[in-house]
């Protein structure tokens, strides 16, 4: 089934990501401690973390196993009526939810089709979340990583339907989506073997504030797994290391934006392959992978 573009769902943002733990009070921990976030409101269940003025953009669920992106949260541009319309003349089973969280008292509930991950789509969240300055904490959830059974079809879900733009693909397995100006929200690895989370990323302000974030990561004996190096699509500084469940979490800055629609390429920057840096198919080498070079860590491209 495939959809003309204007008919989709605007999403403008990715707003937060669940995940599920065995260990809440140790997942509270690491966000709160080693990452800096704002503990918001707390249950013997759940807890809600923010980094931004919304009230949540990270979820955590008490569960008997570990489950990361249990669901995800995209703040969508159109008012929900209409957009639940569009999303049930496509087909999908929509449900309408006033008490899923704190903060969202209107909510859009879809699955990915390949994956059934509920997708929450939501017109904006409240505003009691962190406000001033702390030298640590990452400015924003950035992108959320998940693994495939179809990539061509998961695209065009994210496309069609929620309105998602194409940024990067690399080689036959890998692809980046955007949904505002950074180069990606959201992206897909195709695999056969694996399913769920590829990772969960965060953004800094830039290079000192990334160096920072290690640096206290380091003081609480978390280490880095790959990085610091240079993505190729989206030209990223990346750093990923484990939460205590063993996901993967990145910590990136410098990720390109895409400024003007129009104009088709992405803000120019000198350490791009291509002036004007455009959307593109990159083939899956040691440009793509990491720029800078060094070992690459195989679990980050096994599909
Ligand atoms: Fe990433």
């Amino acid at each position: 089934m495939t959809h003309p573009t204007h008919s989709a769902v605007n999403v403008s943002k990715v707003g937060y990501v669940g995940f599920e733990t065995p260990d809440l009070d140790r997942l509270v921990d690491y966000y709160t401690n080693v990452l800096d976030f704002v503990l918001v409101e707390k249950s013997a269940d759940q807890a809600y973390l923010t980094t931004t003025f919304d009230h949540h953009s990270v979820v955590l669920e008490r569960a008997e196993t570990k489950r990361a992106r249990s669901f995800v949260g995209y703040q969508i541009e159109e008012d929900l009526d209409s957009a639940e319309r569009r999303l049930r003349d496509s087909g999908y089973e929509v449900r309408r939810r006033s008490d899923i969280a704190p903060s969202t008292p209107d909510v859009l509930i879809v699955a990915e089709p390949m994956s059934g991950t509920p997708l929450h789509l939501y017109d904006a969240q409240s505003g009691t979340g962190a406000t001033g300055y702390t030298p640590l904490r990452p400015t924003k959830l950035g992108h959320v990583a998940a693994f495939t059974p179809d990539l061509k079809r998961q695209q065009s879900f994210y496309q069609d339907l929620l309105g998602f733009k194409w940024s990067d693909t690399v080689a036959d397995f890998f692809v980046f989506l955007r949904c505002n100006t950074d180069h990606h929200a959201a992206n897909f690895m195709a695999s056969t073997k694996y399913s769920g989370m590829h990772h969960v990323a965060y953004e800094t302000r830039d290079l000192d504030h990334l160096q920072s974030l290690l640096d206290h990561l380091a003081s609480r004996d978390t280490r880095l797994e790959w990085g610091p190096g240079r993505h190729g699509p989206g030209h990223n500084v990346f750093t990923y290391h484990r939460d205590p469940d063993g996901n993967n979490i990145e910590l990136f800055t410098q990720l390109d934006q895409m400024a003007d629609e129009a104009l088709g390429y992405f803000e120019p920057r000198p350490w791009h392959q291509d002036f004007p840096q455009r959307p593109k198919t990159w083939e899956a080498d040691i440009a793509a992978i990491n720029s800078w070079g060094g070992p690459i860590v195989p679990q980050q491209l096994d599909h």
